[in-house]
């Protein structure tokens, strides 16, 4: 042991969740003891019990004080929430939701790699063949929550959910999208996702910003595809793709879609992001319950979430560690299918280690 406090310490709060989002956690914070071991960076992990457990027996979702300490760590480590006895929307908006909205993690940043040797349901056209980014909004569009009904149960019954879309908010996603576009590594093309030709109040505000921020980033190529079209594209031709900026509901959708052709859900990882305030880091396949306890979920989304909690936090060499981790779990298992994979849940974590500190 060297003696001393290191020099660089984050504070890291830890909710493992609900289903299997303990079990992927649990390898996740394997492979983070493992690497900050080698990179010499301290961790306080703070663990969070919230999820559908807590609900069913307290009845809590979020507490304000709860809240108040995940506004003050350096990033959030999120497992999967949702509860088969719990009635959904409950935890859904109660905790995930929540989080993103009140601690304005504005960005909901989804990269989709094929990693060398992964099979996935579209043909491969080689290395590198899917290597792009969705850039979803994540603080308005239909999830806000506007809207309501009337004559709720009668044969006369409305249903209204509105989406809000600011120019507040559509400026700051899609200035966000023209940065990354830009920045090393990626390929200098933002591609706007939305169904203009239908939504045409919403659609037509984000194409006139993105029509705007262009002019400041000429370096930047830009595109429109209707989401529906974007469908196609992504199985036919991903490789069009670099960096994708779309709404709220659409980016939902179009990021499952972008997690079978990287693999599957359990290569799948995400992070909501306030540049400015604390921002959250998980996978983004969700509670798995056919196989919570089994040793059988992919534990990969969430290593990939942990990794891209790194890179946010400024460790370099630590997510670059965990990225050669995964790419070497990647070379040896079967699929990244649950309970296919060739290894159990820790095994994987135990790969991914090998192959970081290697
Ligand atoms: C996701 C999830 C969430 C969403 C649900 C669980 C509210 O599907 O992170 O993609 O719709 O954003
Ligand atoms: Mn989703």
């Amino acid at each position: 042991m060297s003696a001393g406090v290191p020099a660089r310490t984050y504070r890291v709060a830890v909710i493992p969740g609900d289903g299997t989002g303990p079990e992927v956690i649990r390898e996740g914070l394997k492979v983070l003891k493992a690497v900050r071991a080698v990179e010499g960076f301290a961790v306080e992990l703070e663990t969070f019990d919230l999820g559908g457990e807590r609900y069913l027996r307290t009845g809590e979702v979020l507490p304000d004080g709860e809240l108040e300490r995940l506004r003050r760590v350096d990033a959030i480590y999120l497992g999967a929430v949702g509860h088969p006895q719990v009635k959904p929307g409950i935890l859904e908006r109660g905790l995930l939701l929540r989080l993103r909205f009140e601690l304005d993690q504005y960005v909901n940043l989804r990269p989709v790699i094929r990693y060398p040797g992964v099979r996935t349901l579209i043909p491969s056209h080689g290395d590198g063949d899917v290597d792009l980014v969705v850039v979803r909004e994540n603080s308005e569009g239909l999830y806000t929550g506007a809207g309501g009904f009337h004559r709720r149960g009668t044969p006369y019954e409305v249903a209204v959910q509105e989406s809000i879309n600011t120019r507040h908010g559509v400026e700051r996603i899609v200035r966000y999208a023209f940065e990354l576009a830009r920045s090393p590594g990626r390929r200098r093309k933002l591609t706007l996702v939305h169904k203009t030709n239908v939504l045409t109040y919403a659609g037509d505000l984000y194409q006139r910003v993105v029509d705007e921020l262009a002019a400041e980033y000429p370096d930047v190529t830009t595109d429109y595809v209707h989401v529906d079209a974007a469908c196609i594209y992504f199985l036919e031709q991903p490789s069009r793709f670099d960096v994708i900026v779309t709404d709220n509901m659409f980016g939902d959708i179009i990021t499952d879609l972008g997690a079978i052709i990287q693999g599957g859900m359990g290569i799948a990882a995400g992070a909501n992001i306030n540049p400015q305030g604390v921002s959250m880091f998980e996978p983004i396949g969700g509670t798995a319950p056919d196989h919570v306890g089994k040793g059988t979920i992919n534990p990969l989304a969430a290593i990939g979430a942990l990794q891209m909690l790194l890179r946010f936090l400024g460790e370099e060499g630590a997510a670059a560690r965990v990225d050669a981790g995964i790419r070497f779990a990647c070379s040896k298992m079967h699929s990244m299918r649950a309970g296919e994979m060739g290894y159990t849940t820790s095994e994987v974590g135990d790969l991914v280690v090998e192959g970081a500190t290697a």
